[in-house]
Parts: C-alpha cells; sequence; structure tokens
C-alpha cells in the first residue's frame, strides 16, 4: 500500500546564507526521511522555500543598504543554490513572495477573522525617539529578563532561547542609535491562542512517538498561553485582508504567522505545477495522510502549538479549504543546537560554517554523513572540524569507501563483471542474510526518525563485510581455489549492491556514483534540480523540486545479475589530510578577526 505522506521543511530567511547549523536542524533529516519514504513506496509530498518577510528581512537589507525585495531576490537565489547542492529532494522549494502564498494568507487570515479567532487589541508599540518609526522587534536590545544576558533582541534571547516582548527587556535599547524607545499605542491583531488550549492538548498528550522533550516543552507551553500578536508596525509583509488595512503602509502581517502559511500555499503551487490543481487535498483533507514537520528546536512553539491553532480555527472555512478541515501535524520533528568548536554560530561575530563553503572544499556526502551520525537530533552538539575530518576517513573512507571499492578490485581482478558463485558456504549466506535484513532494521530507524541509530546499523553492517572479506581473503585463493574466490567476491558484491540502498538516503550522490560503478546506467537516488516556474498570473520565481519522472530505487535487497560488466572501480570518498582541520580553523578565526574591525 501506498501512504501518503507530507513532510513540511522549516523556511529559511532569505537573509543571507544558511550555514551548517541550519541544514542540521531542518535540510539533511527531512531530506533523509523523505528518501527513505519514497524508497519504500510511500507517495511522499515535501515543501519549503524561502522565507522573505518581517524583521530578519527588513534589518538585513537596512544593513546592506538594498531594499527588502531586492535582499530576499538575492539569498533565495543563493539559498536554493546552497540545498540543491546538498542533495536536498524537495517536491517544491519556492517562496513566500508569491502571488499564490498572498492569496492562501490572506485567506487564512480572513477567516479566522470572521470565525472569531482573530481579536484587536491596542498594544504598546516601541517607536524610535529619533525618528518616529516603528522599531521592529529585533531593533530592539536589552537584558533578557530570564537569563541577564545582556544582548537580548526584543523578540527572543539567544542565550536562553526564550520568546520575548520588547517591553520585557530590561533597560531596552535601539540598535540603529543605542537610544532607548518611546514605547506607543498601537492597533494589533492577536490570534486567541487560549481558545486552541484544550482542542491542543487533546491533540498532543497521547502521542507516543514524539521526541519527549518536544512533546514536554509543547504541552508545558499550552499551560500558559496568551493570545499572540499576528500583525506588526512594518512596511514589508503580507498585507491585512481587511478594509481599512489592506492599504496602510506601516502595518502587515507578522511574519511567522505569514511563513507557517507556507506549508498549505507551497502544496497548493506544487498541485498547479505538476497540472493537478487539485492534488493537494489528497494530502491535507485526507484523514490517512500522515503529516510531519522538520525544523530547529527554536521553531517548536510555531509548529506544536502556532500552526495547528491557525489549522484548528480555520476549520471547514474559507476559500481554500473550502468546506473540509485540514490536517494537523502527526509529528513535529525538531533537532537540538549545533555549537561550532564549542561557540555558537553567530555570523555577525564569524563564528560561522557556511553551506556554500563546506561544499566547495568537501563532498556533500561527508557533510550529510557527519550531520546524521553526529548531529544535534537529541541533545546540544558540537561541530568540530577534527571531528569531521576524523569521521570522514575512519568511517567513511576506512570503512564503507573501503569496503566498495576493494569489492570492485577484487571483481576486476576477476575479469570486471560480477563473477559466478559456487555453492554458498554458510558465512556466505549469513554476511548476505545480515545486509538483507538490514532493510527491516534501519528501514524502522529511519521511518521514527532515528537517523543517527540508522547511520550506525548501515556502517556496522558495511563493517561486518568488510570482516567477511578479510576473514575469507578471496585474494589467496585466485590460483588456488578459484571457484571459492568467486563465490566470496560475488557475495560482496551483492552486500555492496544492498549497502549502497541503504546508504542512499543519507548519501544520494556516492551511492548513485556506486550503482553506477556496479553496472547499472539508471538512477538510484535522484538528486534535485533547480529551475524557475511560472505562475498563471505570469509571475516567474526560482523553484528547485526533484525531477520529474526520475524514480528512487525500491528499499528492498536487490540482485546483481552474474555476468553484469562493472565499471572501472574508483574511490567513494577523499580521504581529508588532518591539517583541513586547522586550515579550517584557521580560516574562521581569521573571519572573526574581520568581522571584528
Ligand atoms: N524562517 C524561520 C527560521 O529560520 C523558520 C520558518 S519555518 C515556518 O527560523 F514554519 F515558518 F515555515
Ligand atoms: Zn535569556
Amino acid at each position: 500500500m501506498r501512504d501518503k505522506v507530507f513532510i513540511g521543511v522549516a523556511w529559511p530567511y532569505a537573509n543571507g546564507p544558511r550555514h551548517i547549523g541550519h541544514v542540521a536542524g531542518f535540510g539533511v533529516p527531512s531530506d533523509v526521511f523523505a528518501r527513505y519514504h519514497r524508497m519504500a513506496g510511500n507517495d511522499v509530498l515535501m515543501v519549503s522555500g524561502t522565507d522573505e518577510h518581517g524583521t530578519p528581512i527588513t534589518v538585513a537589507a537596512d544593513a546592506e543598504g538594498v531594499a527588502p525585495r531586492a535582499l530576499a531576490e538575492r539569498y533565495n537565489a543563493v539559498i536554493a543554490e546552497d540545498l540543491e547542492h546538498l542533495g536536498l529532494t524537495y517536491d517544491l522549494f519556492t517562496r513566500t513572495t508569491t502571488r499564490n502564498h498572498y492569496r492562501v494568507v490572506q485567506d487564512l487570515f480572513a477567516t479566522l477573522y470572521e470565525r472569531g479567532y482573530i481579536l484587536k487589541e491596542t498594544t504598546l508599540g516601541a517607536f524610535s525617539a529619533e525618528s518616529g518609526r516603528a522599531l521592529p522587534d529585533r531593533y530592539i536590545e536589552g537584558t533578557c529578563p530570564h537569563c541577564g544576558y545582556a544582548f537580548a533582541r526584543g523578540d527572543q534571547c539567544d542565550d536562553c532561547g526564550k520568546q520575548l516582548d520588547p517591553t520585557d527587556l530590561i533597560e531596552p535599547r535601539s540598535k540603529t542609535d543605542g537610544e532607548p524607545p518611546v514605547f506607543k499605542d498601537s492597533e494589533h491583531f492577536f490570534l486567541d491562542l487560549p481558545a486552541f488550549a484544550e482542542q491542543l492538548r487533546v491533540w498532543i498528550e497521547p502521542r507516543t512517538d514524539w521526541r519527549p522533550n518536544i512533546k514536554a516543552f509543547s504541552l508545558n507551553l499550552i499551560e500558559d498561553l496568551k493570545p499572540r500578536p499576528i500583525t506588526r508596525d512594518i512596511d514589508w509583509g503580507v498585507p491585512i485582508p481587511l478594509p481599512e488595512y489592506v492599504d496602510r503602509p506601516d502595518k502587515k502581517i507578522y511574519v511567522w504567522f505569514d511563513a507557517v502559511i507556507g506549508y498549505l500555499s507551497a502544496s497548493l503551487e506544487w498541485a498547479q505545477m505538476i497540472g493537478e490543481p487539485d492534488a493537494w487535498r489528497a494530502r491535507w483533507q485526507n484523514p490517512d495522510a500522515a503529516h510531519l514537520y522538520f525544523m530547529g528546536k527554536d521553531n517548536i512553539v510555531f509548529h506544536s502549538v502556532i500552526w495547528p491553532s491557525m489549522l484548528l480555527g480555520y476549520g471547514e472555512g474559507g476559500e481554500v479549504g473550502a468546506g473540509t478541515p485540514l490536517r494537523l501535524p502527526d509529528n513535529v520533528v525538531s533537532s537540538e543546537f549545533l555549537t561550532m568548536e564549542g561557540q555558537k554560530f553567530s555570523s555577525s561575530r564569524g563564528v560561522v560554517i557556511y553551506v556554500r563553503d563546506v561544499l566547495e572544499r568537501y563532498d556533500p556526502d561527508a557533510l550529510r554523513y557527519f550531520l546524521m551520525i553526529a548531529g544535534p537530533e537529541n541533545a546540544d552538539t558540537d561541530f568540530t572540524w577534527a571531528e569531521f575530518v576524523r569521521r570522514n576517513n575512519d568511517e567513511l573512507v576506512a570503512t564503507w569507501g573501503n569496503l566498495a571499492h576493494r569489492s570492485l578490485r577484487l571483481a576486476e581482478q576477476l575479469g570486471g563483471t560480477v563473477p559466478e558463485p559456487g555453492t554458498l558456504a554458510d558465512a556466505d549466506r549469513a554476511v548476505r542474510s545480515a545486509v538483507e535484513d538490514g532493510f527491516a532494521v534501519v528501514g524502522s530507524h529511519l521511518a521514527a526518525a532515528r537517523f543517527k541509530a540508522a547511520v550506525r546499523e548501515t556502517l556496522r553492517l558495511a563493517s561486518e563485510v568488510n570482516q567477511y572479506l578479510s576473514a575469507e581473503a578471496p585474494w589467496k585463493l585466485r590460483e588456488t581455489d578459484p571457484q571459492r574466490a568467486r563465490t566470496i567476491v560475488h557475495t560482496a558484491l551483492q552486500c555492496v549492491n544492498n549497502l549502497k540502498l541503504l546508504f542512499a538516503p543519507i548519501l544520494p550522490f556516492s551511492s548513485q556514483r556506486l550503482h553506477e560503478l556496479l553496472g547499472h546506467d539508471d538512477v538510484c537516488a535522484p538528486l534535485p534540480e533547480r529551475t524557475t516556474h511560472t505562475d498563471p498570473g505570469g509571475e516567474e520565481h526560482i523553484v528547485l523540486r526533484r525531477p520529474q519522472g526520475q524514480a528512487f530505487a525500491h528499499w528492498e535487497p536487490a540482485e546483481l545479475p552474474v555476468g553484469r560488466p562493472l565499471r572501472p572501480p574508483q574511490p567513494l570518498f577523499t580521504k581529508l589530510d588532518p591539517s583541513v582541520a586547522d586550515e579550517e580553523l584557521a580560516r574562521m578565526e581569521a573571519r572573526a578577526a574581520e568581522q571584528a574591525d
């Protein structure tokens, strides 16, 4: 049976290039999950895009002296390219500045408003004493009331991670001129979160498959819900779809309210792109479709509380929903934080490793591998270059790369085809079935988003096959017992061919290369393509999507036919010199020093 699996992946802000901490949280885990489900025969829809509104964009645009739209345009292109090079197979990676997105956002806002879930209130807004311009939350800095951190922002404390309001800050000051802001009355719209508290609890409490800390964190949030502002004093965002507000240049919908709706609007865009405008309904209005979301830790509240509340409130209303309710998330899969050589990532302080820089110098699979086996799946984790080099050399190269390479070399020495086996010995059968059992074992880990366990088990199987080869030593038997030598090499090749599939969700680039070395001419691990989409209104923008018509290999044991010609062996991975770690550290220090000037 084909299950329908919807995968929503957090939308990266288009305010700069993404660093490896970002893709450790949302990017690579979701892609591994999607690839596994597609290989298992399920019908996956995975969407995301760049998040292009709000103060994250205006702050960066001001700093560069360009318009928000131009800034978002530039980084949308940069990010789409980086994610493509990382091999992320979204069904659609779009952006939040499309007409389609505006329409869907306004439908949700208007419907929630009509249904009484959006309230109007007057609040204190922060304005610059000098210019009178509204000061977005992020422009305000002060001391965190929770942990005492002196540089907490008006929206969030980067030290303890708590969400804040500018009025919470002790000794607030404007980031632009250092002066204390003036707080003035300002009318805003609030999402009535307390109205959903009970429904949220009933929905989250019975979950047994959520990561325990995410479930506990979310239930805890529900204990203390307040109406939450969903508009801002800002000129860059989706217009508020109410008569007296829609044309106001100084008030727009809050970026987070618009961004989470991207999951739905991107699904509509995808359906329209494949020429079946209603295809999204089979995912969103089908009680049998599973909905999973992937993100970094600081995004949990938006996915486990705010977005579900919006979906509950929208109910069966609206122009888009047209009478049928939309599905709530089944799971909210969040990772923890990745730090960098013991420090928090900070692009402003130069403590950062950009995806682009890594991919310029190293194999994308080496990065994917590291983030999956040593990433922040269940606990905050530190990235160090020394560990990156060590895992690349000792695990990827020495275990998996070595096994694939020596098996192909042995086959080459026996004539360059898949050799014909004689009678199988116990050891041959045992190693083959160990690898074949991997499809069930590794598959159950992947289906449950236990990525570390999945990679470890796959690597363990590769070393089991390595041990088998070393113990059987077919190179010693070439003259004395050629039939036995052929049987062993045949067995090793079958194992390698299956391990290639088990590794494919994690290491699509090298699995595809190995697939070809093993004599196949088709694709086993599709890679994304970057193209453009023109909507019916004639607006064109960049999209990233998995190539249509390329199938993912099946998640089940395969058989290499005897006599199949193999291609000349080539190493799958590159061994890194230990000096790489020092070079990278020096590079980072240089960047930090530059930023400090
Ligand atoms: N842009 C946000 C961030 O980078 C994530 C948005 S996720 C979505 O933290 F849910 F809004 F889509
Ligand atoms: Zn704090």
